[in-house]
């Protein structure tokens, strides 16, 4: 039979994934596949995860769905958590149900007090598939290019003190949107002394900063967000992916310093499943989980074992140029040949993510993943490498 399902532009590599367990996918005929991606970074705590199963079951027999203004209890007491682990001591925090919603609803916040302008951003970031940050009309953004800069020789990428910097116009800025490790880009990580003097200059102006952790929050790089890197507290915090473990939720943080602001203009937002209950049982689960079973320590653990495993590859193949990561979010980057060895990976069953164009494969697993899967990808590695070689 022909198959009609079309991934809207991207080739569907297996349309017969039926089951699933922690890191492994099984088709229709039980075979196995190692998911390193996590479903698109989504899967934290593992797929097919019996504690967020039973609180959907549970829940779904209560009540699933509201409208904004009439509430669930538990509202409340996940969104005070999601406070509580981005370090924003008040303020207020709204569900939504996607990545993408959670930055642009971020963004509007931040336009709708903004008086300058303009908002900042690096070239390789990505927000998402709608809005305002997914256009950066030139008219509304600056776009910073940090890799190609005159600080190359600092050896950790920009640190604020070339031409490019200097040219930022900071007296037009009212808003720092960071992805802080970028993931659609190539999984690069820009230098504290950048950030920290980027964050000054804009703060100077009043200005918001937001961050997207859609894909670095919720324990990927070994902390709860990616910003806890850099050491300050951003006003809005997108977050996505990983805090639903394949639910679609979202949710964004906001400070009370903004949301006062926002008070002050006529800001509104609706959109059907802003809040919904079920959502944000599962976010609460989800972190739960990960508290409990300790995963940001274990993300740091298992992440450094990997770069080490990788790392030793760029000394032994000649193809392998460079491994970079942080926590459970890296990627291997190669000479030559990564289309090649992505798809034999896939013949192998391991599931990575390539990015077009780019000689590099990104590995992001659900922070429950075991040492086991770990071993048998670097084998599984080097005896590509060596057929390639
Ligand atoms: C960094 C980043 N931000 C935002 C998004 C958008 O999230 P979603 O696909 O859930 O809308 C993505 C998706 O890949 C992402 O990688």
């Amino acid at each position: 039979m022909k198959n009609i399902i079309w991934s809207t532009g991207h080739e569907i590599k297996f349309n017969d994934i039926v089951n699933s367990d922690n890191c492994y996918l099984f088709d229709t005929k039980g075979n196995r596949l190692i998911d390193l991606e996590s479903g698109v970074w989504c899967t934290s705590v593992g797929h097919n995860n019996k504690r967020v199963n039973d609180v959907i079951v549970s829940q779904i027999n209560k009540i699933a769905h509201t409208g904004f203004c009439y509430c669930h209890p538990q509202i409340d007491v996940t969104a005070r958590k999601i406070l509580e682990i981005a370090g924003i001591n008040e303020g207020k925090c709204e569900f939504l149900c996607s990545g993408s919603e959670a930055v642009e609803y971020g963004m509007r916040i931040a336009r709708a007090i903004s008086s300058k302008p303009l908002a900042l951003t690096f070239s390789d970031s990505y927000f998402g598939a709608y809005g305002d940050a997914v256009t950066k009309n030139t008219n509304q953004w600056h776009i910073f290019n940090w890799l190609e800069c005159g600080c190359e020789k600092s050896g950790k990428g920009c640190i604020g003190e070339c031409d490019s910097f200097k040219n930022i116009p900071f007296d037009k800025i009212g808003i720092f949107l960071f992805e802080p490790g970028s993931s659609s880009g190539l999984v690069r990580f820009p230098s504290k002394e950048l950030i920290t003097k980027i964050i000054d200059k804009v703060r100077e102006n009043e200005g918001v900063i937001i961050c997207n952790e859609i894909t670095t929050g919720i324990g990927r790089t070994g902390k709860w967000f990616g910003y806890q890197h850099y050491d300050f507290t951003p006003d809005i915090v997108a977050i996505g992916k990983g805090v639903g473990n394949g639910y679609p939720v979202s949710a964004t943080a906001v400070s009370s310093k903004v949301m006062e602001r926002l008070q002050e203009t006529n800001f509104k937002y609706s959109q059907s499943h802003q809040n919904d209950p079920l959502g944000v049982f599962v976010a609460s689960e989800v972190i739960a989980i990960i508290e409990e079973e300790q995963l940001l320590a274990k993300s740091q653990e298992l992440g450094h074992y990997l770069i080490q495993g990788l790392g030793k590859l760029v000394s032994e193949k000649s193809i392998v140029k460079e491994v970079r990561g942080r926590g459970l979010m890296l990627a291997l980057e190669l000479k030559r040949d990564a289309q090649q060895v992505y798809e034999k990976l896939l013949s192998k069953g391991f599931i990575v993510a390539k990015r077009p164009n780019a000689e590099v494969l990104r590995i992001d697993p659900a922070l429950t993943i075991e040492r086991q899967i770990i071993d048998l990808l670097i084998e599984n590695l080097k005896e590509i490498f060596a057929k390639i070689e």
